[in-house]
């Protein structure tokens, strides 16, 4: 299909080159602007004139005009399809039954590689995504977080190229030591793992508890900074409690990972890369990068980049947040030597990210121009906001399981529980896809709020929509299997059946796939393809409302038809898999 297009620009090109006058340069094909129409009945393609007006000193539509006998004798796209000089544009109107051939074809034989492109090959991308903080489990925010950076990994892969997925773990720091101070004064010495309490959770309560014993007890804040420094100084003692309750954290936010389907390939963690950066500050100094204060911090001038300064190194020496962003970003490069490192973090930390890639820039790393901050808004519930510290963020898993809830009751209040088979496996499924698909649909720099109600609705632009209508195809698939498909089984696929509106538009719709990955790629947005997965969906039911397939009476019509939904059914399945929904063969 891409080939008719190129033969089409070739052809506008050569015709528009015919009418200079002798000696000027030619026009090449790449300089031919290619549209689609915003009516159908205006064409397939459209090759808008205007930008040639002013090389040819003639209006676009005389140019239109003028070109329409040279292509339409030209030997190279005969049978290519039709064209009309439409004011200032050539369109085309594609031979349907052979378009519909070739994007059938495609399809049908790629199968899960089908929207697969290698427009990034060679390309080597690190993503970086989720970073939690030990000292609590995932909340809601992580959520969109973790849903951006996976499904813009399995996207990038998508488009060719090389992904590496990593992960920030932040256990080091105050943060940390306000757990564990906490699990000394009321823990008990209880072990979550054998009371069977999620471990992250239990972690979590206590950081909670911390906050509540400090409105009453102010030193604490100083005890924690202490421990603080006893940790930094290798206390066994303090070493002992941080590994084990680092290690409970770790243990239960893994298990959500594994619940949402989000993995790395790589896990850093800030407790191993902070001393690094530390010591590329102090060489920096040494080099006149950067400058000493009275109080010996060291400090960087933003006046550069239009801001004012800001400290990398406190005057104890003790390291901040961007020392260790510098140490991690120098290690990171080295182990695997990136063309782009992507970092999915909210938008709240642009300033820090700006602050970090100059002072990479400054530090003399070249590939500081690779970096990128995909920052994102926040996310909250309708009926609130978070706060961690008093312990009402909403929390990840609960909030999985609610929707889990919701969807279970839906199964039954449908009276689908034996069709479905096994509805604790399938509602899990849809809520996932209601979850994923609902923080994905959003722009990821707009704030939003998760409406679980909504986000469960199979009606709309939602997760369970689309799962449903992945559904529904794979019934029809099924069907055809049995006595009703006998009429498609017996008759042939022949692409030029599929003529009508209805069908045309979703076969064109089909055939989008590759050129959506390759701009949700270049963007950084799943938000396309959640977005594309929508209009197929609309399409299908269109066409599935108009068109009957196994019940068509023609055989041929009938086994054509069903060609096209199983089509469908290869693209939602290769679509949703992209944006972390779950793809659903009953429900
Ligand atoms: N853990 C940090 C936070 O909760 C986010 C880390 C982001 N990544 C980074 N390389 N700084 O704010």
């Amino acid at each position: 299909m891409n080939d008719i297009r190129i033969l089409w620009k070739e052809s506008i090109a050569r015709a528009l080159t015919a009418l200079l006058p002798d000696g000027t340069e030619g026009i090449s094909a790449e300089r031919i602007i290619m549209e689609t129409p915003p009516d159908p009945n205006l064409g397939d393609l459209g090759f808008p004139l205007f930008s040639f007006a002013k090389l040819m000193h003639c209006a676009p539509a005389k140019i239109a005009a003028d070109i329409l006998p040279l292509l339409q004798a030209d030997p190279a796209v005969q049978g290519q399809g039709t064209i009309k000089a439409v004011g200032p544009y050539i369109n085309v109107f594609l031979p349907k039954g052979d378009v519909a051939g070739q994007i059938l074809n495609a399809i049908l034989t790629q199968k899960d590689s089908y929207g697969k492109t290698n427009t990034l090959a060679g390309k080597k991308i690190m993503v970086e995504f989720s970073s939690p903080n030990t000292n609590k489990p995932l909340h809601l925010g992580h959520l969109r977080n973790d849903a951006i950076g996976e499904s813009l990994s399995r996207i990038l892969k998508f488009g060719g190229a090389e992904v590496y997925k990593t992960n920030i773990i932040n256990d080091r720091g105050v943060h940390i030591c306000k757990s564990m101070l906490a699990y000394r004064l009321f823990g008990n010495g209880t072990d979550p793992v054998k009371e069977g309490i999620k471990p992250d959770k239990f972690v979590g309560d206590m950081y909670v508890r911390f906050h509540k014993y400090s409105k009453e007890h102010p030193e604490a804040e100083e005890e924690a900074q202490a421990l603080l420094r006893k940790w930094e100084s290798g206390d066994p003692e303090t070493l002992e409690l941080w590994t084990l309750m680092n290690g409970w954290a770790l243990q239960g936010i893994q298990q959500t990972y594994k619940r949402t389907g989000v993995s790395f390939d790589k896990l850093f963690f800030e407790s191993q890369v902070y001393r690094k950066g530390r010591a590329e500050i102090l060489e920096g100094l040494a080099r006149g990068v950067f400058y000493k204060d009275e109080d010996n911090s060291v400090w960087i001038d933003l006046a550069p980049i239009g801001l004012d300064k800001k400290v990398l190194l406190r005057g104890d020496g003790t390291a901040l947040y961007i020392t260790q962003d510098i140490g991690l970003a120098i290690t990171r490069h080295g182990e695997w030597p990136f063309d782009k490192l992507i970092y999915v973090v909210g938008n709240e930390q642009i300033y820090h990210f700006k602050v970090l890639f100059y002072v990479l820039k400054q530090l003399g790393h070249e590939w500081y121009t690779g970096l990128h901050h995909l920052a994102y808004g926040m996310v909250n519930l309708p009926e609130g906001k978070m706060k961690s510290r008093e312990g009402t963020v909403v929390d990840a898993d609960d909030l999985i399981t609610d929707l889990k809830n919701g969807a279970l009751e839906e199964i039954a209040a449908k009276g689908r529980e034996e069709a479905v088979r096994n509805p604790e496996e399938v509602a899990e499924k849809v809520a996932l896809g209601a979850l994923h698909y609902f923080l994905l649909q959003v722009d990821a720099m707009k704030d939003m709020l998760f409406n679980t109600k909504e986000s469960l609705s199979f009606n709309g632009n939602t997760g369970p929509y689309i799962q449903y209508m992945g559904a529904r195809i794979s019934s029809i698939l099924r069907k055809a299997e049995t006595e009703e498909g006998k009429n498609a089984k017996a008759g042939t696929v022949k692409p030029e059946l599929l003529g009508s509106e209805a069908e045309w538009a979703l076969l064109k719709k089909l055939e989008e796939f590759p050129a959506q990955i390759d701009k949700a790629a270049a963007q950084y947005t799943p938000t396309l393809i959640t977005g594309y997965l929508y209009d197929v969906c609309k399409l299908f039911s269109r066409f599935y409302h108009d068109c009957p397939i196994l019940a068509a009476e023609n055989p041929d019509t009938a086994a054509t038809r069903l060609a096209l939904a199983r089509a469908v059914q290869i693209v939602l399945k290769n679509a949703t898999e992209l944006v972390l929904v779950p793809f659903l063969e009953v429900m």
